[in-house]
């Protein structure tokens, strides 16, 4: 397939693999650049920019192809060191970056004079015009159903990214809720140049976590994500556990009072307990609804070629007939 995302990034296929906390290290993002996607080192998860420098070089000494970082812009009281992490990105030689969370305008001058492209990951419409508006090359339109951060506005792929396909000139990706080849067929009718995953990448052998959470995702439906934090209007979709049940009857009980501290023991620093340990229950991670359309743990390379295939047969075969 040859899209304009395939074209900006110089990638096989139209397949990113978004940005993922304890998720996205260098296994992850050359294991899915090594298949033809576009893999993602998570520059938070690296505590420092001189361990992200460390993941970057050792990214490079699994793949020759191109990967990416994800630079994520936490609303944060002590902002990590971003200067650093770009300092990082820049020496690597890493010439694409995700960002995410925030408006990234104070990064892209810097980025762009080192002849990086950007892709920002938006979950509305106005955002990806404010990221065109500022010089982005592609924006990454996250919907509804999506794992991690959907926003506040609540607006599902379905209406999301035909509403992207009107008003963008820039190339987007359709993230969230993303699993399989007939997604990708329908992604490229709706207007997007292929797709951004992230739950269904952790579902595989290459994923750098640990067995349990694999076998939670085979074993969720979709019907097992809850909303968290949406009180703190700081929303995020996470796989049902028991922690966060107890979190969502704090959040019931105390209403509009509650503040961070008090769901700190469900949500801070529970990650790597769950991606490392396997701990399930540790806290709230995040899950898209597409948990319900994993059902296997397969390689990235059968994964990606997987959904290449069946979206062409797609489009040759079943669409093509209903002329
Ligand atoms: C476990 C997990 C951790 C994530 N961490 C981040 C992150 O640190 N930064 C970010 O921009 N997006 C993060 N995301 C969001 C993904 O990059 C991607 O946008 C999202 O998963 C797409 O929805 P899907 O899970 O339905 O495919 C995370 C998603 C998951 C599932």
């Amino acid at each position: 397939m040859k899209t304009r995302i395939t074209e900006l990034f110089g990638i096989q296929h139209p397949v990113i693999q978004g940005g993922m906390h304890f998720v996205g290290f260098a296994e992850m993002a050359a294991a899915v650049s090594n298949a033809g996607g576009l893999g993602l080192i998570t520059g938070l998860t690296q505590r420092s920019p001189e361990l992200l420098a460390k993941e970057i070089a050792r990214c490079r000494e699994m793949t020759d192809k191109p990967f990416g970082v994800n630079l994520t812009f936490l609303p944060a009281v002590t902002p990590p060191d971003y200067p650093g992490y770009v300092q990082a990105i820049i020496e690597g030689g890493v010439k694409i970056v995700e960002t995410a969370g925030n408006n990234p305008a104070k990064w892209l001058p810097i980025l762009k004079e080192n002849g990086i492209k950007v892709i920002h990951k938006c979950t509305s419409v106005r955002h990806s015009l404010k990221a065109e508006q500022i010089g982005c090359d592609a924006v990454s339109v996250d919907g509804f159903e999506c794992g991690g951060h959907p926003g506040e506005d609540d607006v599902g792929n379905w209406v999301l990214l035909p509403r992207a396909a009107e008003e963008l000139k820039i190339p987007f990706v359709a993230s969230g809720g993303v699993a399989n080849g007939r997604q990708l067929a329908a992604a490229l009718a709706m207007g997007a140049d292929g797709v951004n995953m992230g739950t269904r990448f952790i579902a595989t052998k290459e994923a750098p976590v640990h067995e349990n959470v694999k076998q939670a995702l085979v074993a969720a439906s979709e019907l097992d994500t809850r909303l968290i934090m949406r009180p703190l209007r700081n929303t995020e979709r996470v796989l049902n556990n028991a922690a966060v049940e107890r979190l969502l009857a704090k959040e019931k009980e105390m209403g509009a009072n509650i503040s961070f501290a008090d769901i700190a023991e469900e949500v801070a620093g529970v990650y790597p307990r769950i991606m490392i340990d396997g701990e399930m229950d540790a806290g709230g991670w995040s899950c898209g609804m597409v948990a319900g359309l994993i059902h296997d743990i397969p390689t990235c390379k059968a994964l990606i070629e997987g959904m290449v295939a069946d979206a062409e047969q797609i489009i040759r075969g079943r669409l093509a007939a209903v002329l």
